[in-house]
């Protein structure tokens, strides 16, 4: 019988998971589910703990679903530990994208200085997590959807050392439902290859006589009569990629890649929210409100339709499916962050990759990529040497590091003004980051 348990349970985001489980239940032989948050987010863990046993309960299951503060004691006998964690809550995220967004540099979640921050604060409280984890449930399968994922998925597997770790993200899964809907085939009958980093990812799509469809889509998605619905991101503003550099790259880019393609016009608009106070942490802010009214609700007893406003819905399709897949060597064909090994020739062996694979019950079998255009080539070898540096400043608190990944990230503009936001940021952020 299994026992997972979630860190980070008082999410808004936790009756996505419990649904997911029920969906599976036949594949998931659950005997307890803990949720283990901490003192700041006591309110929320109860609240959505007891709409997810709600939940349990109207769906005729006898999984025991418990709450708790004590992490310790809930990794005791664990099978799965998912991670869904945001250390300083949403606060640290309003900090994170609007401080930058006061000097005029972009601000985002999970890219640029807000991304840098973010890692800074929950890389040290993963690998503190791994020391728990390695005293007390040493043959548990850690599933990480803690952000920045893939930063976060390096940490614990290169410097943690845990090698049973498997990083998480919803956006492939809305890519491949895109393909599906655009060419009218459906998805199973379509194969899939993903390449590149978390958030920072392109794709190829073949059909089933094994024609590829890469190309066609590109003119269906990003051709001249793309439509404001082509975006299934709620949280990325869905301003139109140049057509002619997507197809000179003959990849199909991520919702994320807008950040550098079209960085400017994506800057653009986070200025005109922060101005109005509505950037994408503040707007979540009210949304989390209302979701966790609905939560309170003791007649509540499924996934309510409000949470499809959060950017991670369907995440438990993800989550859900990998743990299904590992515990049943299911060899599902998911994408995942995980060891490079060799399937992407252009970044280093032992670095964290996002990309297609098998799903077994020894971990995951990537499928080989091979090399990227020089198009791509050239921003993710950087991309990813910024975020070793970041990985390794927020191990080390080093200040030099620090100021070295601000320098090498493309969305912040070198000099005086990376020193500038580095220090402003370290300052607001201080209760969260003690390495420093
Ligand atoms: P949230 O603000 O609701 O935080 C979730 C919970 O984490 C809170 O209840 C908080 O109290 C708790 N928490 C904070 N520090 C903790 C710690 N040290 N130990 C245990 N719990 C702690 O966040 P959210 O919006 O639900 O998102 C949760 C996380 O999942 C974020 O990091 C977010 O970026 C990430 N996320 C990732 C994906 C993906 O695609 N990988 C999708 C959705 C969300
Ligand atoms: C996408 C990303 C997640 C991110 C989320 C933000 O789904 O894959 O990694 O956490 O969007 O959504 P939010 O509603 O918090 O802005
Ligand atoms: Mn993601």
């Amino acid at each position: 019988a299994l026992k997972i348990v979630t860190i980070g349970g008082g999410s808004s985001y936790t009756p996505e998971l419990i649904e997911g489980y029920i969906k599976r239940k036949d594949q998931l032989p659950i005997k307890e589910i803990v949720l283990v948050d901490i003192e700041a987010g006591k309110e929320k863990l109860e609240i959505v703990g007891e709409m997810a046993k709600r939940m349990v309960k109207a769906a005729g299951l006898d999984w025991k679903v418990e709450l708790t503060l004590d992490r310790k004691a809930a990794l005791q006998g664990a099978d799965f530990v998912t991670t869904q964690f945001r250390v300083g809550l949403l606060d640290a995220r309003v900090k994170d994208e609007r401080i930058p967004l006061s000097h005029g540099v972009l601000g985002q979640e999970t890219n640029g200085a807000g991304g840098m921050f973010k890692a800074f604060r929950t890389i040290p409280v993963i690998l503190d997590i791994i020391k728990d984890m390695k005293e007390i449930c040493p043959d548990a399968w850690l599933v990480n959807f803690t952000n920045p994922a893939g930063m976060v998925t390096e940490a614990a597997i290169k410097h943690g050392g845990w090698k049973k770790t498997v990083g998480l993200c919803n956006v492939p899964i809305g890519h491949c439902s895109t393909a599906s809907e655009k060419l009218g085939i459906p998805e199973e009958e379509l194969f899939f290859k993903f390449a590149g980093i978390n958030h920072f990812h392109w794709h190829r799509v073949w059909d089933k006589t094994g024609k590829e469809r890469t190309a066609e889509l590109i003119d269906l998605i990003y051709g001249p009569n793309q439509s404001e619905e082509d975006s299934h991101l709620k949280n990325i503003h869905n301003a139109p990629f140049h057509y002619e550099q997507i197809k000179d790259l003959g990849l199909l880019p991520c919702g994320y890649h807008r950040y550098y393609y079209i960085e400017d016009e994506m800057l653009n608009h986070s200025i005109e929210e922060f101005e109005k106070g509505e950037t994408r942490a503040q707007v979540v802010k009210e949304t989390e409100a209302r979701l966790f009214e609905l939560y309170k609700d003791p007649q509540l007893d499924h996934k309510p339709d409000e949470l499809s406003q959060r950017g991670g819905t369907h995440y438990s399709d993800a989550a859900c499916e990998i743990i299904a897949s590992i515990q049943n060597d299911k060899r599902t064909d998911m994408v995942v962050s995980t060891e490079n090994n060799g399937t992407i020739t252009d970044l280093p062996y032992d670095s964290i990759v996002e990309v297609s694979g098998a799903v077994t019950a020894h971990g995951v079998e990537p499928y080989n990529w091979g090399a990227f255009p020089p198009a791509a080539r050239g921003i993710i070898q950087n991309m990813k040497a910024m975020e070793e540096t970041v990985i390794r400043a927020a191990i080390d608190g080093d200040y030099g590091a620090a100021l070295q990944a601000f320098t090498i990230n493309p969305l912040v503009p070198g000099g005086t003004i990376a020193k500038t936001l580095l220090d402003e940021m370290l300052y607001a952020h201080k209760d969260y980051l003690p390495q420093f």
